[in-house]
């Protein structure tokens, strides 16, 4: 096997390639949005406050207690742990005066080329159903139901039953263009980056409110897409995860 070709793509050659000035920000074609608008009819819903939510754990105890966690119990997420969870991942922190955002993840050149939907299983307050996350607004929308949604994200996740037995599971996609508009092809390495602080912050975040996750990498890729109802051209998963409450023996 020659691993070379693909082994090239984790090092820093591609960017050292790039060409810089025929960027489509370099020829001044305008930036693309900072998050995806709402469709027509979307009423953005607004997440709560989550302080007091977290068990007052410090962040060696939570690094030292986060493990990967693939069943759940049967009880619902508040939707202040929702909020919660959504803050950590993909949260704003600051507004920049050029018009973009400062999120609660890091980002190669603060592209933040990530969006975050939800498949709602049990959180109180939401019917289930696929929402997702407008970092700005800390708010969802309601994207759509899919019928027999438990199995169709598992078919998804390529039958992995946790998928679609979690309370809440978090599917990322990635908008490349964000990202490509700056860095061109040196945009790939560093979106799959991107999309691991997003998860490892989930993961703490987790376990900061007694729920559990687990990074799936491993899934269906037309299924996932068309789960969401995303255009795979412009926009397409690059990671999931499932969130519920820890079992505990
Ligand atoms: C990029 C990535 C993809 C992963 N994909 C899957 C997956 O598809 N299914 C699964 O059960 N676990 C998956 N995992 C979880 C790993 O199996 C897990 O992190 C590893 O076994 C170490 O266990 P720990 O997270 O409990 O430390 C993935 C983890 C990462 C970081």
């Amino acid at each position: 096997m020659n691993y070379q070709k693909d082994r090239d793509f984790l090092t820093d050659h591609v960017r050292q390639q790039t060409d810089f000035s025929r960027t489509d920000q370099s020829l001044g074609l305008p930036m693309p949005p900072v998050q995806k608008a709402p469709k027509e009819g979307q009423k953005p819903i607004s997440l709560p406050d989550w302080h007091g939510v977290e068990k007052d754990l410090p962040l060696s105890a939570l690094i030292a207690a986060r493990k990967s966690v693939r069943k759940y119990r049967n009880t619902a997420l508040l939707l202040e742990e929702l909020s919660y969870l959504l803050w950590a991942t993909q949260g704003v922190r600051q507004t920049t005066g050029a018009g973009t955002v400062l999120r609660n993840a890091p980002s190669a050149g603060n592209r933040q080329s990530l969006e975050t939907y939800l498949a709602v299983f049990r959180v109180q307050g939401l019917e289930p159903g696929v929402y997702r996350y407008l970092p700005i607004e800390h708010a969802l929308v309601f994207e759509h139901t899919v019928e027999n949604m438990e199995s169709a994200l598992n078919h998804a996740c390529l039958e992995q039953p946790f998928a679609g037995q979690a309370a809440v599971t978090f599917l990322w996609t990635t908008l490349p263009y964000r990202t490509e508009w700056r860095y061109a092809d040196a945009s790939y390495k560093v979106i799959a980056v991107d999309a691991g602080h997003v998860c490892q912050n989930l993961y703490l975040a987790a376990t900061a409110i007694d729920c559990g996750t687990c990074a799936i990498g491993a899934y269906n890729q037309t299924a996932a897409n068309a789960f969401l109802q995303v255009d795979p051209d412009e926009e397409f998963v690059v990671y999931i995860a499932p969130v519920g409450k820890k079992i505990h023996v």
